[in-house]
């Protein structure tokens, strides 16, 4: 059994089925780089301020540099005993270069630095997160270049409400990313604060520079207060809620993408690659992918809720508790990003069947709008024109014919101020292109979206 690096004050032996169950090494070895680079600049600091003689900050410097390269070809022996990546980095560093290893943790706290570690770490993943949202952005955008005049029922109530541009349907997906990607963005502001100098929870009385390890680390400010610096979870729980958005929007477009790929839709084919057979039924064609994203939502909502109800009752400053922050979060960023790569890939190589979206705008009443506005537009009050068409539409059910099928006399009948031209009107394309307010899914509305977007996405 290795001795604690803590072991001082303790008269028995620990337990190494209680070590085991407070041991977070086995999932905050993720943190190795961040643990690494965090020590690196607190050393150098530690040098720069005359508390750890300037030999001394080398060799140290050097014994870390060694452990990262064997972090990256995987070839560091973990510990149990060690609890966590702090002290089993730490045990590493002694091992290497003698107890001058042991200068490290002059003027720190694992209190500190597991907070500049987990900063650290956020930085980076919240910017690959956005890179990944970028590109999912990207493959809806290119989607949507190609089906400008696609024509595809609109719903609402999941009944067929207005016939829509489907590169309109799909945009709605984009400009949702959009504010995921200004929501991880914004995020970045409470991320990128250095916590390293806080101490346990009081400060240190060995003179440090707090800004000078923010200013290595690229941090943008110190956090004002020592003991927020160690409390603080904010960010993580931040992090969590704008992942639960974006995978709330993702599963979504799951949803939709599983419905529309049904027999009973068929709009969309799936691509082979992000599908499955059936171990009994051969004709099967599941869109695995797209249920299984929409099935992690659940996760990611569930490791929120779960850091929210940890964080609760906390009191300041440091709790064991806190330690639980990590396998969720570490969770979420393997499943968003995860999620972000497969959907982009879906919707790259997803086959949109245009014929049978129209067919079914000609199937419909959702054309049943238009005939209202028309005999608004000649005066009649919107109210009266509503109780008209709606007429009409059980008129046309009671007949089996969708309105295009009336005759001009049937139409004088319900009103003369129908015309002859109210067949052109009726046309789902016409009614697409005539929605032409701004935001509308009108064509040239539709194509005005598009080149917004293409416009934010290449400035990004
Ligand atoms: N493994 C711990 C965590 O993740 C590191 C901080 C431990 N600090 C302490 N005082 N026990 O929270």
């Amino acid at each position: 059994m290795t001795a604690k690096l803590w072991g001082g004050r303790f008269t028995k032996k620990a337990e190494s089925w209680v070590d085991a169950f407070g041991a977070s090494i086995g999932f905050d070895k993720e943190l190795v780089k961040e643990d690494i680079q965090g020590s690196v600049a607190h050393i150098k600091m530690l040098g720069k301020c005359g508390i750890v003689p300037q030999a001394d900050v080398e060799k140290i410097i050097s014994g870390l540099g060694i452990i990262l390269e064997k972090a990256e070809k995987g070839q560091l022996d973990y510990n149990v005993q060690n609890e966590d990546i702090h002290l089993n980095i730490e045990k590493f560093l002694i091992d290497e270069i003698g107890e001058v290893g042991g200068k490290l943790h002059t003027g720190r706290s694992r209190n500190d630095q597991v907070a500049t570690d987990m900063h650290l770490y956020l930085r980076n993943q919240v910017k690959e997160m956005m890179e990944s949202i970028k590109h999912l952005q990207e493959a809806i955008l290119e989607q949507g270049k190609q089906h400008v005049e696609t024509i595809i029922p609109g719903y609402t109530h999941l009944q067929r409400a207005q016939p829509i541009s489907f590169a309109h349907h799909l945009m709605t997906y984009f400009w949702m990313l959009e504010r995921d990607y200004e929501r991880f963005h914004d995020s970045l502001k409470r991320i990128n604060i250095s916590p390293l100098g806080a101490g346990a929870l009081a400060g240190t009385t060995f003179p440090i520079d707090r800004e000078y390890t923010a200013e290595l680390l690229g941090f943008d400010s110190i956090y004002e207060n020592s003991m927020d610096a160690v409390s603080d979870r904010d960010f993580i729980v931040e992090f969590l809620s704008n992942s639960s958005m974006v995978m709330m929007h993702l599963s979504r477009f799951c949803e939709e993408l599983i419905l529309w790929s049904s027999q009973e839709f068929q709009f969309v084919e799936i691509d082979d690659a992000f599908a499955t057979g059936s171990s009994i039924m051969p004709q099967k064609k599941n869109p695995d992918m797209a249920e299984l994203i929409r099935g992690k939502t659940g996760r990611v909502y569930g490791n929120l809720f779960s850091l929210l109800t940890v964080l609760k009752g906390l009191p300041l400053a440091y709790n064991k508790d806190m330690q639980e922050d990590k396998e969720g979060m570490f969770d979420t960023v393997h499943t968003v990003k995860g999620s972000l790569q497969i959907f982009a890939g879906m919707i790259e190589t997803m086959k949109v069947l245009g014929a049978n979206m129209e067919k079914a705008t000609n199937e419909d009443f959702s054309n049943a709008t238009e005939l209202a506005d028309y005999l608004a537009t000649k005066g009649m009050p919107f109210r009266a024109a509503h109780e008209v068409v709606g007429k009409l539409v059980l008129h046309c059910i009671q007949n089996k014919k969708f309105l295009l099928d009336l005759t001009m006399e049937e139409f004088k009948e319900a009103s003369s101020l129908f015309e002859d031209n109210i067949y052109q009107v009726l046309e789902p394309k016409t009614v697409v292109a005539r929605r032409n307010s701004a935001g509308g899914t009108g064509f040239e509305q539709v194509k005005v979206a598009l080149t917004k977007a293409e416009m934010l996405i290449s400035r990004k």
